[in-house]
Order: structure tokens, then C-alpha cells, then sequence
């Protein structure tokens, strides 16, 4: 059932009843949590500079990537993300736009840290899916967007570029159909692109706004609006384009699904929006209509069933960052509120140890800034500083010991040994590993001969050279990466006698024996030799 069992509330809890439920209901009718998903370049770091410069979260847009002498975007801190240009780490951007109050959580890009993009996404009601006009659905989009389609979240769709040569939209729409299995009802359609990009027609409205290149789109772009019979049309957007676009409309009115609020929410129709995310042009009509389409905070999956969010306070811990900025050398935990009012300094009970915490430290995460959080509502991102008791997954509650279900990881796919150049530094070295390990930058195995260096892994490569810099960076520890041949691990299940038999095994960070494998064919000789052992692909108790 929903409801806590009333037995186990605290006497001492401070009461969220204090707040009218009406209130409550108010805040959580005006939020909106969302995250980006994109193929690397696509626009996403673009577009969510536009989106807060249009939340006046910023006056400026900066520029996308990090080059010399241009301003980063808020969202992107870390020095190796402005050194290399990608964005690794994810953190929250709050604004509010007419009337609501939107949380953005950014997420990596490149593959090698899909496990983090995948575990910010369980803190999402919504995901904008941007795609690059030229490119349409590429290989990163894919997998992510089968993340979303697992967690049944409702995913709207911009087609990012139009200022320069695009494919047909038609053809982008197919391909959404064909690729990833979704119904694509366009709610903008382009008029020309590249060069003749002269805007987008509004197919809700039938108004036509008119694209105006700013000079490098610094500034709100200026629109102009016509309909599709206004004599201006022509004037607007030329005699061919201008009839292309009727030709267009009518076949989309023929032959198009309409837009079904119902299939949007199941996450099995994508309405689609066409722009150009760096000449600012179509990204607050995007906007406008997001807010509305997209879905407030709904009820969270739980051990004890379906949270309700205007259940008493409960939040969950979906990500572990350590050293977020020069100024905090500390360890963060983003906790996203699934129910209830938060308010700092509240007393509540760390559901997996049963351990009683007071939430004191309570702030935003918006990259180097740090601002105390004072209340916060369910969909919302807060940053609590972790004294080492929460692990990704942990939930935190007023009321009752719920926990969540299950929380997603990765099986990681490559593996390296370290080599500490300075053994003086053996501590800090440890501590490094530790607090990243814990992370989720990189897992450690040790050996269990105790006598060898730990083995990292990684879902990809550029975690490991992440983990290089940061333990460099942020503990002053130097070590040396070497990739090893193995490409698989397995946890050991099975009767522990035989488990413990089992040789070169080696232990995760919980102490649990795992086997690493040079390849598939390793692996399926192993378990045939050893029928008296399982070989998992996460430990049992995920
Ligand atoms: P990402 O976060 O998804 O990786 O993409 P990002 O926003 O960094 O954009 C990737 C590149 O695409 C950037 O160019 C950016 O300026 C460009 N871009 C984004 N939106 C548009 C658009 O609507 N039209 C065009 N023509 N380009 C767009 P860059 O070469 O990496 O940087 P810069 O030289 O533009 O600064």
C-alpha cells in the first residue's frame, strides 16, 4: 500500500503536516524534473543554456564548450570536463518559467559514463531527447533512450541544427518510428533549412514563427508570427517555401497521429520540435509547451508499493560526488524528494542502517555555487553533505522504512591495475579510492591474496583516466593505469564452502567474491568445469 504505517512515526518527528496539504499539492502541481538525452554534439549543453537563460537563471548564455576566454556553462565545472570539452559529472539546475519551478539534471553525454546518466534518469519525471538535424538518431541517443523506455518516462523530442543542411523531416520522424519504436507526432514543423531556414509553423496554433539569425544568438530571439493564409506568409518565408509548407501540412493532417496526451505520458508517442538551440530560435516555444506537457512528480516505486508524493517526507539518494568544487572538499549526496515537504534541519531516518540523521547540510547543486536549501518539494534535487553513511539507492524517510526496489548498475567491461607511484602517499591514496569507488567513478576489486595492487573497472576507458586525474587532482596521489586483458567479471553465488575453494577469485568493495574473465569463451569454460557455482552478472543482493 501507499500509506506509511502510522505506528512507526516518530514522536519527535517535526510534523510536515504543518504544511497544508493544499500547499503541498501546489508545490508538486508546479514542478518539473527532467533530464537531457542526447548523442554527443547534438545541442545539449547548448540548449540548457538557452533554457536558463530564458528562466533567467543566467543573463548571458556562455559559450557550449570549453574554449579559451569563453564563459563555461554553469552545469559544466570540472576541470578535466573543461579541459576535454564533454561533460562527465551531472548536477542540477533549478529555474522557474511561467508559474513552474524546473528541475534540469545534467547528464554525461559520452558513453563510458552511461551507468551515471542512467542512475540520474531514475530521478526524472520527464527526458528531452535532442537530436541533430543532419544526424538524427545516433548510437548514444539509442541507448539512452532505452533507458527511458524501460522506466516508461515520458520523453519529448527537439531537433536541434535546423540553420544548417538537415535531413528530411519527414524522414527524422520515420526514423524515430523505425529505430526506437516510438509514434513521433511533430507539434512544429521547419520551413527550409540551412541557409533557407526561415522558421518553424506551429501546428497547434498555425502560426508561423519566423526565424531571425541574432548575431550569435546571445539575446532572446525576436519572433514574428503569421498564419498559414497570412499574405505576410509569403512575404515571410518566399513563394516555395510557402508552399511547401502547405503541401506539408496537409499531408501531416492526412496521414499524422494526433497527439495523444495518454500515449505521451506511457512514453509510447514523443511529440516532436524543431530549432536551432544556438540561434536561441525555437527553444522557448519548446519551453512553453514542455511545461505544460510534461508530467508533475508522480508516485515512486517503493518496497512497501507506491509512494504517493504528498505522502510525509521521504528522498533517495541517486548519485555520490565527492570534491565538487575547491571551496567543499566534502562528499555530496544528491537526493531527490519523491514525497513530502523537506525542510533543513529535519530529523529523519536513514532507512538501511536505521540510523537517525538531522538533514543540516542541505544545499543546491548548481555546480560551484552552493546555496542552503531551506525547503524543498518532491521532484526537487538537494544536495546533502554525506559523513560517509549513504551509498547510491538509500533512501531517507520521515515516516517509514521504505527502500527502493532495486537501483540500476552496470557490469563494468574493462579493467586496469593501479600502481602507486609514491607509496609515502599510501593513505590519501586509499581514501582516494574509497570515496570515488563509492562513487560509482570506477569499481574496485582487491585481490584476496592481499599481496597485488586493487583492479579498477569501468564501463568505459575514460572513466579510469578520470579516476587518474581526479586522484591527482583532488588527493594528490599519483598513480599508474594499466589496462588489463579482462573483459568480464562475474559475482560467485553457490555454497559458500565451494566458493571459498574456488581460486583467483577476487573480492568488490562489500567483500563479496567475484572472478574476473579475459573473454566470453573463459567465462563458459569456467562455469562448465564449475557447475557447483552461479556466475552473476551484479552480486545477488542488487
Ligand atoms: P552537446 O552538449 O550535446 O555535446 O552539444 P553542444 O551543445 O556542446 O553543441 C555541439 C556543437 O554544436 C557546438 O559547436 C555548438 O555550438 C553547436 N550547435 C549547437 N546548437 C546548434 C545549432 O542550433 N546550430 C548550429 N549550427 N550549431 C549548433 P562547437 O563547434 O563544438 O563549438 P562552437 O565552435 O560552436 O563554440
Amino acid at each position: 500500500t501507499t500509506e506509511p504505517n502510522p505506528t512507526e512515526t516518530r514522536a519527535t518527528a517535526p510534523q510536515a503536516a504543518e504544511q497544508p496539504n493544499a500547499a503541498l499539492e501546489a508545490e508538486i502541481t508546479r514542478r518539473r524534473t527532467f533530464a537531457i538525452i542526447s548523442h554527443p554534439d547534438a545541442g545539449k549543453t547548448t540548449i540548457t543554456e538557452k533554457l536558463l537563460l530564458y528562466g533567467g537563471a543566467i543573463l548571458e548564455a556562455g559559450s557550449v564548450t570549453a574554449k579559451e576566454g569563453r564563459a563555461h556553462t554553469k552545469s559544466d565545472w570540472m576541470s578535466i570536463e573543461q579541459q576535454r570539452g564533454i561533460s562527465i559529472s551531472s548536477s542540477a539546475l533549478t529555474f522557474e518559467y511561467s508559474g513552474r519551478h524546473i528541475n534540469l539534471l545534467d547528464t554525461p553525454g559520452h558513453q563510458d559514463f552511461s551507468e551515471d546518466t542512467y542512475r540520474t534518469l531514475t530521478a526524472a519525471d520527464s527526458a528531452l531527447m535532442v537530436l541533430d538535424a543532419a544526424r538524427g538518431v545516433q548510437t548514444q541517443t539509442e541507448k539512452l533512450f532505452a533507458v527511458c523506455r524501460n522506466r516508461h518516462v515520458p520523453i519529448l523530442t527537439f531537433v536541434n541544427k535546423m540553420d544548417r543542411p538537415a535531413l528530411d523531416p519527414f524522414d527524422l520522424l520515420q526514423q524515430l518510428e523505425n529505430v526506437l519504436q516510438i509514434t513521433a507526432v511533430p507539434l512544429t514543423w521547419p520551413i527550409g533549412d540551412g541557409p533557407d531556414f526561415k522558421g518553424v509553423y506551429d501546428l497547434q496554433t498555425g502560426q508561423v514563427l519566423a526565424f531571425e539569425r541574432t548575431s550569435g544568438g546571445k539575446h532572446r530571439a525576436p519572433m514574428q508570427t503569421a498564419g498559414l493564409d497570412d499574405p505576410r506568409l509569403l512575404q515571410l518565408v518566399g513563394a516555395d517555401l510557402a508552399a511547401k509548407l502547405k503541401e506539408d501540412v496537409e499531408l501531416i493532417e492526412a496521414a499524422m497521429p494526433e497527439f495523444d496526451a495518454a500515449g505521451f505520458l506511457s512514453g509510447e508517442l514523443t511529440p516532436v520540435f524543431f530549432g536551432s538551440a544556438m540561434n536561441n530560435f525555437g527553444v522557448e516555444h519548446f519551453l512553453s509547451n514542455f511545461v505544460e506537457l510534461a508530467p508533475p512528480p508522480g508516485p515512486t516505486e517503493t518496497t512497501l508499493g507506491e509512494r504517493n508524493p504528498e505522502a510525509p517526507f521521504a528522498g533517495f539518494i541517486f548519485k555520490l560526488q565527492a570534491n565538487m568544487s575547491k571551496h567543499h572538499r566534502d562528499r555530496t549526496a544528491f537526493m531527490r524528494v519523491m514525497s513530502g515537504h523537506f525542510t533543513r534541519g529535519m530529523d529523519v531516518t536513514h532507512t538501511r542502517s536505521g540510523r537517525k540523521l538531522r538533514l543540516s547540510q542541505a544545499h543546491t547543486l548548481f555546480a560551484q555555487d552552493r546555496e542552503k536549501v531551506e525547503e524543498a518539494y518532491p521532484g526537487d534535487i538537494v544536495g546533502l553533505v554525506n559523513p560517509g553513511v549513504f551509498q547510491i539507492g538509500d533512501v531517507i524517510s520521515l515516516d517509514a522504512k521504505v527502500a527502493l526496489p532495486s537501483f540500476p548498475r552496470f557490469t563494468p567491461e574493462t579493467f586496469a591495475t593501479l600502481a602507486l607511484k609514491d607509496v609515502g602517499k599510501r593513505k590519501a591514496f586509499m581514501k582516494g579510492l574509497t570515496q570515488l569507488a563509492e562513487e560509482g567513478v570506477v569499481q574496485v576489486f582487491f585481490p584476496t591474496d592481499g599481496a597485488r595492487d586493487p583492479y579498477l573497472g569501468a564501463v568505459g576507458p575514460l572513466q579510469f583516466e578520470v579516476f587518474q586525474a581526479r586522484l591527482q587532482e583532488e588527493y594528490g596521489v599519483d598513480v599508474e593505469l594499466n589496462i588489463t586483458g579482462y573483459q568480464l567479471v562475474r559475482w560467485l553465488a553457490g555454497d559458500a564452502g565451494s566458493v571459498a575453494r574456488f581460486a583467483r577469485h577476487v573480492e568488490d568493495d562489500q567483500g563479496r567474491p567475484v572472478m574476473l574473465f579475459r573473454s566470453k569463451y573463459d567465462l563458459e569454460y569456467t562455469a562448465e568445469q564449475h557447475p557447483e557455482i552461479e556466475f552473476l552478472p551484479l552480486p545477488k543482493d542488487l
